[in-house]
């Protein structure tokens, strides 16, 4: 999606020399009481009434999320003109602006056009510059218009989407495309998660995600990447046993980000991944129905890899880590087996009782080197980590697990920003002492299947020491199954938007 900004003046439709600049779909808001803006009437005149018609329309009633598509006459120089609902000014705020973006998208879409310009009058949002108001639509357009559709090779072009350039004419352009051009960095990062995770586990394995990684090295990220003779002999026992049925090479890759100078010796904060690029459950093998569905199960790696991008991409002040465990859990005459004992690199062992409960493993290893070499000041890991989250929070939010108070909330309060939710999930003795092993030091799922996601992340607890830490369960919201507000089906990244938001507020710069 190309995205514009533009003088206002120069698209007024009722200036005959710029009349015929208008774009072939033109976009206006409408709030709760129905009025049509300055430019709007004009063209309302122009149409002979048929504006003002549409907005008294029984079931259209300026509410966020409804949509109306006018068709021009002769007398106007556009082909459509679509009115957005955008409810009440006061309860406007970014996440509801974004969303309003979004939601052209599908409108433009089923017009056939390629381009749509947003003509934005001065609207008097409590809290919200007129500049972010136009940065945020676009911003919601641009995230919601992403399309994975690299494999199709004989739809039409109207049969995949047309809308590919939006244009916002406001007063004060300029100043806009400073605002916006943080978001395109965001954006990015969103789309780099995106286009991992929707990718196929044929294509998308340990070694091709870490070639993906040092891509960011154009950025300026540091990249290091391990491969399993590197991990063999660092002890990497839990994460090398789920690789070690497949026939793809594991891999961990580290990524630093030293927006604070090269030489700096501030902590640095550290994000952890997830990242089996395909879960077959392994020997504990999965039902087949739905297997299809775990190639997203390297979505928390996703959107690590996504979020350095989008703190690389926008210069962040702070140094920041990010680490994946990147494997594959399969099943071959070479898979571990139920019941095999595996040392980690902590050094504590792990009976594996089933080869499914995988991210765990890797994240264990991870988690601990980490934790070693870098000592963060917190560490945040994002799995898809439990079914069993799902069950708990549906596909609304994600579970959050941590041994800090300060860190939660900040994480919550992100979230609640961005729109991408949290809910906080207890950590307990009782729950921790489910996992103890009977010849080991613990074992990898619980006595019995009460508090799945609880007793997953008691097991990563034990190899966080001493350092803030949240885990984020999110099996529920890397995919989504229908296009929503900034969100198409497909990989969602999750994750990003909250944790750039966590960086921004409460860490950079400090
Ligand atoms: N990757 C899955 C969890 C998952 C399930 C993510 C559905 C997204 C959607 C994870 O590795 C897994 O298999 N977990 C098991 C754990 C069980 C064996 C203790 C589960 O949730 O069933
Ligand atoms: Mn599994
Ligand atoms: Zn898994």
């Amino acid at each position: 999606m190309k995205i514009n900004f533009q003088e206002l003046t120069t698209a007024h439709p009722t200036n005959k020399t710029s009349m015929a600049k208008l774009d072939t779909v033109i976009v206006f808001l409408v709030g709760e009481d129905r009025k049509l803006s300055p430019l709007a009437s004009a063209i309302n005149k122009q149409s002979g009434g048929a504006l003002l018609k549409a907005v008294m329309s029984p079931k259209f009633t300026g509410k966020r999320g409804q949509y109306i598509t006018v068709i021009a006459g002769d007398s106007v120089k556009c082909d459509r003109i679509i009115l957005a609902g955008v409810g009440s000014l006061k309860t406007l705020d970014r996440k509801a602006l974004e969303a309003i973006g979004g939601g052209i998208v599908p409108q433009v879409n089923a017009v056939g056009a390629k381009s749509a310009t947003l003509l934005l009058e001065d609207l008097k949002i409590p809290g919200i510059a007129h500049t972010e108001v136009a940065a945020r639509i676009a911003h919601g357009v641009s995230l919601r218009a992403y399309f994975f559709g690299k494999y199709f090779t004989k739809k039409t072009a109207d049969e995949i989407a047309t809308f590919s350039g939006f244009t916002v004419a406001l007063a004060d352009s300029k100043n806009v495309t400073k605002f916006y051009g943080e978001l395109e960095k965001l954006e990015a990062g969103i789309f780099l998660t995106r286009n991992l995770v929707n990718e196929p586990a044929n294509i998308s394995y340990p070694e091709s995600m870490a070639e993906e990684c040092l891509k960011l090295k154009e950025l300026g990220v540091e990249v290091e990447v391990l491969d399993e003779p590197d991990m063999y002999k660092l002890g990497f026992g839990a994460l090398l046993g789920v690789g070690q049925g497949s026939s793809r090479e594991s891999k961990m890759v580290i990524m630093r980000w030293n927006g604070l100078g090269k030489g700096s010796k501030t902590q640095p904060v550290a994000f952890v991944g997830k990242g089996v690029t395909f879960d077959s459950g392994g020997i504990s093998i999965k039902p087949a129905g739905g297997m299809e569905e775990m190639k997203w199960d390297m979505g928390g790696a996703g959107t690590v890899i996504g979020l350095m991008k989008t703190l690389a991409g926008r210069k962040a002040k702070i140094n920041a880590i990010g680490a994946v465990g990147l494997v594959e859990n399969m099943p071959d005459g070479n898979a571990q087996r139920p019941g095999d004992v595996v040392t980690s690199y902590s050094g504590q062992t792990i009976e594996v009782l089933n080869t499914d409960a995988e991210g765990r493993l890797v994240l264990a290893d991870v988690l601990w080197y980490v934790q070693k070499h870098f000592k963060p000041k917190f560490i945040v890991d994002l799995a898809t980590l439990t079914g069993a989250i799902i069950i708990s929070l549906g596909t609304s939010r994600a579970g959050l697990f941590s041994n800090d108070d300060k860190l939660a909330d900040q994480l919550y309060k992100s979230g609640q920003k961005v729109g991408e939710e949290l809910w906080r999930m207890p950590l307990a003795d009782v729950y921790d002492k489910q996992i103890n092993s009977d010849i080991a030091d613990m074992q990898n799922i619980g006595k019995d299947r009460e508090a799945g996601s609880i007793t997953a992340a008691q097991f990563l607890q034990r190899f966080v020491n001493n350092v803030p830490w949240a885990h984020l369960d999110i099996a529920g919201m890397a995919w989504t199954k229908k296009d929503d507000g900034i969100t198409p089906k497909g990989a969602t990244a999750y994750g990003v938007r909250l944790l750039n938001e966590l960086v921004r507020d409460f860490y950079e710069g400090k």
